[in-house]
């Protein structure tokens, strides 16, 4: 919790941009007024539903590490601040991504839940992401399923789930966390995890590979800050742009690893680096995933589009007399980026709020009798490079 000057100091920031940027200058001084007068009364203040929204938005447009901001406007906001008990978070959760979903065209949207207050912290989700594979770990050392979650899933058997069948594309139950409440999980219903099972347009052996990924990606393990208030459960999601799925979920030999399985299945020449096997086989994977996407009928977008809205987006942002801060190794995409416009140039770096932040601290930890002693529930501290509102 901010301290309440800095905290009045961050309100007043932030509602100077939102009078600003929604042309209600006229408003300003006596909404500053009733903010003060809350903040001096409860230690904190709340957000009006437009204050709320534009904030949500316009921290996507602030993500440094996001190569899609160009949708920013279209954010729709989810005000849930009124929901309390972990089923209700989880009933939201579930009601957002069939929202998001729809019937393949995905569109970008943040249900935001209650803040925390003075003495009174608000809701969490323990997941990084609202819908994730499960990953467990082999006796041998071995993991199947994504490797990126397996505390994760330690923590939800933890909590004595049972529903994975041990598949390496098991559907993660949600961890929630609702203040007065134990930490609970809950299944996600199969109507509202879109999934696309992966083929190859030249590759028929592809499908026989049995990979798949899902359509929504839902950022649910970073704090929305706004005007000093946090957020601390505020999950959002945009589309996938294919090389997050195609080069690192699949690609990454931290996470599935397909690379040697599909050069091997390619025939390619493994004995030598120089014969450009893995850059080969990635091409595929990542043709696989493009194609399948479309072929379903769900929204994806490739890096070379993609690339190319975001130089707009900046020209835009400049247009209006904004900066528009960009951190270039997030930027460029983790395949062919000399081909793509965004890696000749240089991006101003700035730490601008309203933001998305990784939330401080373990993410999932269990109180010590239920954290299993041979696996401590801690989270990495460095999550996978990719970004927010596109791709982590
Ligand atoms: N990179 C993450 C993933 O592969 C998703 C991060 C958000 N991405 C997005 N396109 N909105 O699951």
């Amino acid at each position: 919790m901010v301290s309440p000057s800095k905290l009045e100091q961050d309100a007043e920031a932030f509602l100077r941009l939102f009078h600003a940027e929604e042309g209600r200058a006229e408003r300003l001084v006596p909404r500053l007024g009733e903010v003060c007068e809350e903040i001096r009364e409860t230690g904190t203040y709340t957000h009006t539903e437009e204050e709320l929204a534009f904030g949500a938005r316009v921290a996507w447009r602030n993500s440094s590490r996001c190569i899609g901001r160009l949708y920013w406007r279209s954010l729709r906001v989810r005000d849930r601040r009124g929901a309390a008990t972990a089923r209700e978070l989880a009933d939201e959760c579930v009601e957002h991504l069939t929202e998001a979903s729809g019937t393949g065209r995905v569109r970008p949207i943040i249900t935001v839940f209650a803040p925390d207050r003075p003495g009174k912290p608000g809701p969490r989700i323990w997941n990084d992401q609202l819908i994730r594979y499960a990953g467990y770990r082999e006796r041998d050392g071995r993991v199947v399923g994504d490797p990126a979650n397996v505390r994760i899933t330690e923590t939800a058997r933890a909590l004595g789930w049972t529903g994975g069948a041990g598949t390496p594309f098991d559907v993660l139950p949600l961890v929630v966390e609702a203040p007065g409440e134990p930490v609970q999980c809950f299944d996600l219903p199969g109507e509202a995890v879109l999934e696309v099972p992966l083929t190859h347009p030249g590759l028929p052996w592809f499908a026989e590979l049995g990979l798949r990924w899902h359509a929504v990606p839902a950022i649910a393990g970073m704090d929305l800050e706004i005007g000093g208030i946090t957020y601390p459960a505020a999950p959002f999601n945009g589309w996938y742009m294919g090389t997050e799925i195609g080069a690192r979920n699949l690609g990454d030999q931290g996470r599935y690893d397909q690379i040697p399985v599909v050069a091997e299945r390619m025939g390619l020449d493994t004995s030598s680096e120089a014969t450009l096997w893995r850059d080969r086989a990635l091409v595929e994977l990542n043709v696989a995933v493009l194609h399948s996407f479309r072929e379903a009928g769900v929204s994806i977008t490739d890096h070379h589009t993609e690339s190319r809205r975001f130089l707009l987006h900046l020209e835009r942002e400049e247009g209006a007399g904004r900066a528009c801060p960009a951190d270039w190794s997030w930027i460029v995409p983790p395949l062919s980026g000399s081909a793509t416009p965004v890696f000749h140039r240089y991006y101003d770096e700035a730490d601008l709020r309203p933001a998305f932040l990784p939330r401080p601290g373990p993410r999932a930890t269990l109180p010590p009798s239920r954290t299993p002693a041979s696996h401590p529930v801690v989270v990495p501290s460095r999550v996978t490079r990719s970004c927010h509102v596109s791709r982590v």
